[in-house]
């Protein structure tokens, strides 16, 4: 008989920064020191802009309910995809990017390497809420003006799986599993890769008692 010593090797610790690409990484845990002061900040703004399952230009409705806060909110419909200075919803701006919002997203980008003149300035971020079955379908992030800035992308609650593909549709996308609190940040040479999330499992998470069983995702963007 063998001992079963080395059959099981202990996980690997998490880095700091994890290289997706020469212009892509996930940043483990980045937002943690950031979320008491996130969770309030998404209460406050999703009771001016709720939460809705857009449609599509072809028709579906999103699995993923979203709102924005920003100058620039992205929405959809049966006449396409676009940026939004109001919510279609109730005619009204969208809330203002919270300053913990805006924190976050800009040291976030640095720590990826993308500080730049002046660092990262988003004015468009999404908030996605994601219930047990819901996913996002392979696509790159292209409605806005300006690709030279990076997405800034912030997970909280629920664990998921991030499909982070290639430039092309059909390039076979690597699953980057993301906790709560982690950061994925893409640009430069990665800014149009294909990406998504496969269907939300309905799992434990350090944020149950607030969020119960949801992940919320926060994308920032430099939109207009
Ligand atoms: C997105 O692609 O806009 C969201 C990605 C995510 O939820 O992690
Ligand atoms: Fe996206």
């Amino acid at each position: 008989m063998t001992l079963a010593l080395f059959d099981d090797p202990p996980p690997e610790p998490r880095k700091a920064r994890e290289a997706l690409g020469p212009g892509a990484c996930m940043l483990p845990g980045f937002a943690l020191p950031f979320v008491d002061e996130l969770l309030p900040a998404i209460e406050a703004l999703t009771a001016r802009a709720p939460f809705r399952h857009l449609v599509t230009p072809g028709g579906f409705t999103m699995s993923v309910a979203l709102t924005n806060c920003g100058a620039l909110g992205w929405t959809s419909d049966r006449h396409g995809y676009r940026y939004s200075a109001t919510d279609p919803a109730s005619g009204l701006p969208w809330p203002p990017m919270p300053d913990p919002f805006m924190r976050l997203a800009r040291e976030a980008a640095a720590a990826a390497g993308f500080s730049g003149v002046s660092g990262f300035a988003p004015d468009a971020c999404l908030v996605n809420r994601y219930a047990p079955g819901a996913r996002l379908s392979l696509h790159q992030d292209k409605d806005e003006r300006d690709h030279g800035a990076p997405i800034v992308s912030v997970s909280l609650g629920m664990p998921a799986t991030f499909l982070f593909g290639g430039l092309a549709r059909t390039d076979k996308p690597a699953r980057v599993p993301l906790v709560h609190g982690d950061v994925v940040v893409w640009g430069g040479p990665d800014r149009l890769r294909f990406h998504g999330v496969l269907p939300l499992k309905d799992q434990p998470h350090p944020l149950a008692s607030q969020l119960g069983a949801t992940r919320i995702n926060l994308t920032f963007r430099k939109a207009g």
